[in-house]
């Protein structure tokens, strides 16, 4: 066995710094507002199906690229293209990675902001505002934002410079079981104050009328967001697996917790959503104005209200480190700058290029970059409807067709035989061409 350089010391930290990349806003606040716009039920059909058929296989493509070379993106690429005699300019995979990361950090960071923000906001009384009128005025106000922007983009500079180990395996260490409690508690909540019956029939009992292929196309985009997958992040955390821990398992066991954190975000939404005699449709708003409406209403709602606003920061942190440790790992891998000092530089990249999407909540609320499309959402438009998805296909073609498979062999524990061979099967031919249809739709059709 090879020596390796950087490695996870516990051996559950691998699946904790996944799970903690994989569960993030897309789990709590994406995907109970895109299955409430979706119809419920079968947009979690369907999601469970992408999961399993596009997220699992490119999963594991990027765990066994990441350890195989146990370097970050870039060089991960290029190692494991030589090493299968292709051509180092795999790399570019790994650089889109690097980008995408960095602009997914900068709005990602003010969506977080706002979570922080709305952890004191709904400990407090309404003082006679609406909650439409309170978020309108808590967005209006862009020094709260950058308030709140700065504090976030800190933290993660802070994490991502004290280092693998002491910064992002500890936190993680404390931030997943922290996550999983808070999550216990608002499921419970929800089955005490809520219509719980009406919120598992909502989420779980299919009615296929709803499905329209943007159904599909949406649940596709959302898995592959909500697994972080196609820009890096589960690669390098995978360059830091020990040799010992089985892929497939741990693959498997990340996308299980991750889909098991967004159901029980459903399952703590809906039930008081109905509860109280409100639509599950209300889209990206649901979290912040409907929500926080019930808990302003509810009994003990200032606690409540506190404890799922600091869930959802806990799990926008953990990911949010992911984002930026491919590009903090390959500057100091490289020696251009030490990691203290790539952290704060590459922090401070995306914490300005976050500015732009905090004015696109007030003062450049009208001013468009990509076609109609404002600041924050050109952002996510670039990052997750091209550059992610671009990302995954090209790491399924890679590991389907040039990755060399003694490397793969020597990546997947021996004796997994059947599992090798299906997973050749959808890394071949199955994973990329949906993800190349999801892309080619986001494209040009959405
Ligand atoms: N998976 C995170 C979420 O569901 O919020 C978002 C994310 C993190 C996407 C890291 C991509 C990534 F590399």
């Amino acid at each position: 066995m090879s020596k390796q350089s950087l490695v996870w010391i516990g051996k559950w930290t691998f699946i904790l710094a996944a799970a903690g990349s994989a569960v993030g806003l897309g789990n709590i606040w994406g995907f109970p507002y895109k299955a409430g716009t979706n119809g419920g039920g079968a947009f979690v059909l369907i999601y469970l199906f992408c999961i399993l058929i596009i997220g699992l296989p490119i999963m594991m493509a990027e765990i066994m690229i990441g350890r195989s070379s146990q370097k970050s993106p870039v060089n991960a690429m290029r190692l494991s293209a030589e090493k299968s005699d292709q051509s180092p300019s795999w790399r570019f995979v790994g650089w889109g990675g690097l980008i995408s990361g960095l602009l997914i950090l900068s709005f990602y960071s003010v969506l977080a902001g706002i979570c922080l923000d709305y952890i004191f906001i709904s400990g407090t009384d309404s003082g006679g505002m609406s909650t439409t009128e309170k978020f309108a005025s808590q967005t209006a106000s862009v020094s709260k934002l950058l308030f709140w922007h700065t504090a976030f983009i800190l933290m993660n500079i802070i994490i991502i410079g004290a280092g693998v180990v002491s910064g992002i395996e500890r936190i993680v260490r404390l931030l997943m079981p922290m996550l999983f409690v808070l999550m216990i508690v608002m499921v419970v909540n929800s089955i005490i104050n809520g219509d719980f019956a009406r919120g598992l029939s909502f989420l779980f009992a299919p009615n296929f009328s709803d499905v329209t292929p943007a159904t599909f196309l949406s649940a596709m985009g959302q898995a592959f967001f909500s697994l972080s997958l196609g820009m890096g992040s589960i690669m390098c955390y995978g360059a830091y697996m020990p040799k010992d821990e089985n892929v497939f398992n741990t693959s498997l066991t990340v996308c299980g917790l991750d889909t098991l954190i967004a159901i029980m975000a459903g399952l703590a939404i809906f039930p008081i959503i109905f509860a109280y005699g409100l639509e599950p449709d209300a889209g990206p708003s649901l979290v912040f104005i409907s929500l926080l409406s019930v808990f302003w209403d509810m009994p003990f709602g200032n606690f409540i209200g506190p404890v799922f606003f600091i869930l959802l920061s806990v799990a926008a942190l953990s990911s949010s480190i992911s984002l930026l440790e491919p590009s903090v790992a390959f500057l100091s891998e490289e020696k251009i700058f030490s990691r203290k000092s790539a952290s704060i530089i590459l922090g401070l990249i995306a914490w300005f290029l976050g500015i732009g999407s905090l004015l696109s909540f007030n003062l450049w609320s009208e001013v468009n970059i990509i076609g109609d499309l404002n600041f924050l959402n050109s952002m996510d438009f670039l990052a997750n409807q091209f550059l992610m998805p671009l990302g995954g296909m090209f790491v399924a073609i890679f590991a389907g067709w040039f990755l060399s498979t003694k490397i793969i062999k020597e990546e997947l524990e021996p004796g997994q035989k059947k599992i090798f061979i299906v997973w050749r099967f959808f890394i071949k031919f199955i994973s990329p061409t949906l993800v190349a249809l999801i892309f080619i739709n986001q494209l040009f059709f959405s």
